[in-house]
C-alpha cells in the first residue's frame, strides 16, 4: 500500500526519461522565486509587469459581459491557429512597427514562450545549433536546451548584437546553425536595442547565409523615447526579407501576462507547420483568454495604457539609474535601457555575482546572476536588475543594499586576494554589453 511507505528519496523512473530531459534544469528566476518574494527583500530579480496599473474594474466587467454574451463561444474549443478577428487585431498592432502580415499567416499561442518552443520543435534536431545574443533570454535557452540544441553566442555591445560577431559565427558553423534567435527591442536582459543601420545589417547577413532570424518582440511598444523602431520583420525592401523572418510577439508586457496570449508571424509555409505543432500540443490556444485580449483591445483605450505603463516604467528606470550613478563602487558599470524593463550590470573585475548573490540575499537584495543567461558558463560578473515591478523608493533601497554587499565583497577582496570571494571567475571573458 502506497500510505505505508516512508517518504521516497529516489525517483524510480531515472533511468526511463528521454535523453532531452538532461536539458531541463530550474531557470536562475525560478530557483530564486521563493526567496526573493519574501517582503522584506526588494526583489530586483523578476520581470513581472506591474499589472496593478491595469484597469481593472473595467477588464473584470469585460470578462463578465463577454460570458453573459458571447459565454457559449468564449468557453468552447476554438480554431488551432486562433480567433480570427485577434489575428487581424493582432496585424494591426505589429504595424506599429512596419510590420505587413496578413492574419492568415499569424498563429496565437499559448505567450510567446509556446511560440518559441513551437519554432524550436519545428526546427531542431538534436545538435542543431542556434545563435542567440550574449547573454540571452533564459527562457529561450531553456527551450532550446530542452530540444539539445547547441546554442553559439554571439557579443553584443551598446547597440546590440555584433555584426562582424554574426559573420565570424556563421563562419564557424556554417550550415548547423538553423536560425539566430535576437531580441532587437529593450533586450531582456541586457536592456540595449538592436540600432537601425543593424537591423538591416543582421537581416541582410542572414538572408545571405540563408538563415532564418527568430525576431522575439515582447517589449517593442515600451519605449521611452519616440515612436518605435521599424521591426526586422518590416525589413529587407520586398518579400524576401519577410521570408527571413520569424515574428514574435505578446500580450504580456503590453496588458496582462496572466491571460497567456502571444502570437508568432512566420512566413506561409512555416506558418502551416507551426499549426500542426501546435494542435498537437494544446490543441488550440483558449478561446476565452483570446476573446478578452480582442475584447480590450476594441473597446479599451489599449494604446492609452501602454501610455500610462511607459510613465510608470520610465520613472522607475530613472530611479534605478540614478541610484546606481550615485551608490555603485567604481568598477561597476551597466546599461542604459531606453525602454522595458531591465538594467544589465557588471561588478568590478574579481567579483563573482553567482558567489555574491546569498550575501544579497542577506542583505535583503535580489537580483539574477549574469550566468542564467548564457548557456556555455559566461557572465559570472554580471547581474540582472529589473526595475518594472517594485515602487521607485524600493528601488533606490534595493540599489542602496546592493551597492553595500558589492563594497563589502571589495573590501573582502583586498584583504584576503581573489581566494575568498571570486575563485570561480576564472578569468573567463564577458562579451555582453558590461558598458559603463
Ligand atoms: C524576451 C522574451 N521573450 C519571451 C518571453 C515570454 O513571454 P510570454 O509571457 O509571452 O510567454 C519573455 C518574458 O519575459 C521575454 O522577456
Amino acid at each position: 500500500m502506497a500510505g505505508v511507505q516512508g517518504p521516497r528519496t529516489f525517483d524510480a523512473f531515472t533511468g526511463r526519461y528521454a535523453a532531452r530531459t538532461a536539458g531541463l534544469t530550474a531557470s536562475e528566476i525560478r530557483a530564486l522565486f521563493a526567496v526573493a518574494s519574501r517582503p522584506e527583500v526588494v526583489s530586483l530579480a523578476g520581470g513581472m509587469p506591474y499589472t496593478s496599473a491595469l484597469p481593472l474594474d473595467a477588464v473584470g466587467k469585460l470578462m463578465s459581459d463577454l460570458l453573459a454574451t458571447r459565454g457559449a463561444q468564449a468557453l468552447q474549443y476554438g480554431s488551432g491557429q486562433g480567433d480570427p478577428a485577434l489575428r487581424e487585431l493582432i496585424c494591426e498592432i505589429m504595424a506599429l512597427e512596419g510590420v505587413v502580415g496578413s492574419p492568415d499567416d499569424v498563429t496565437v499561442t499559448v505567450g510567446s514562450q509556446q511560440a518559441l518552443d513551437l519554432v524550436t520543435r519545428i526546427f531542431i534536431d538534436p545538435g542543431d545549433v542556434v545563435l542567440a545574443e550574449a547573454p540571452s533570454y533564459v527562457g529561450a535557452l531553456g527551450t532550446f536546451a530542452s530540444y539539445q540544441a547547441e546554442v553559439v553566442h554571439v557579443a553584443m555591445d551598446e547597440h546590440g548584437l555584433v555584426p562582424e560577431a554574426l559573420r565570424a559565427a556563421l563562419a564557424r558553423v556554417g550550415d548547423r546553425a538553423k536560425f539566430l534567435y535576437t531580441i532587437p527591442n529593450f533586450h531582456n536582459p541586457a536592456g540595449t536595442s538592436l540600432s537601425d543601420a543593424r537591423r538591416d545589417e543582421v537581416l541582410a547577413i542572414c538572408m545571405a547565409a540563408g538563415l532564418l532570424v527568430l525576431e522575439d518582440n515582447p517589449y517593442g511598444l515600451l519605449g521611452f523615447e519616440g515612436p518605435p523602431t521599424q521591426a526586422i520583420r518590416a525589413r529587407g525592401g520586398s518579400s524576401d526579407g519577410n521570408d527571413h523572418v520569424i515574428y514574435l510577439g505578446s500580450f504580456s508586457k503590453t496588458f496582462a501576462p496572466g491571460l497567456r496570449v502571444g502570437w508568432v508571424l512566420a512566413p506561409h509555409a512555416v506558418r502551416e507547420k507551426l499549426v500542426l505543432a501546435s494542435e498537437a500540443s494544446v490543441l488550440c490556444p483558449p478561446a476565452l483568454n483570446q476573446l478578452v485580449v480582442a475584447e480590450y483591445l476594441t473597446t479599451q483605450d489599449w494604446q492609452g495604457q501602454i501610455e500610462v505603463f511607459k510613465q510608470i516604467y520610465q520613472e522607475r528606470r530613472d530611479t534605478m539609474l540614478s541610484s546606481l550613478e550615485t551608490l555603485m563602487p567604481a568598477g561597476t558599470t551597466w546599461t542604459h535601457p531606453t525602454g522595458g524593463f531591465y538594467v544589465w550590470t557588471t561588478l568590478p573585475d574579481g567579483l563573482d555575482a553567482k558567489i555574491m548573490q546569498p550575501r544579497a540575499i542577506t542583505a535583503r537584495v535580489a537580483y539574477v546572476p549574469g550566468v542564467g543567461f548564457y548557456s556555455d558558463g559566461q557572465g559570472r560578473r554580471e547581474l540582472r536588475l529589473s526595475y518594472c515591478f517594485p515602487e521607485p523608493a524600493r528601488i533606490a533601497e534595493g540599489v542602496r543594499r546592493l551597492a553595500g554587499v558589492i563594497e563589502a565583497e571589495l573590501e573582502l577582496l583586498d584583504t584576503f586576494g581573489p581566494a575568498l570571494t571570486a575563485r570561480a571567475v576564472d578569468g573567463a571573458t564577458t562579451p555582453g554589453p558590461g558598458l559603463a
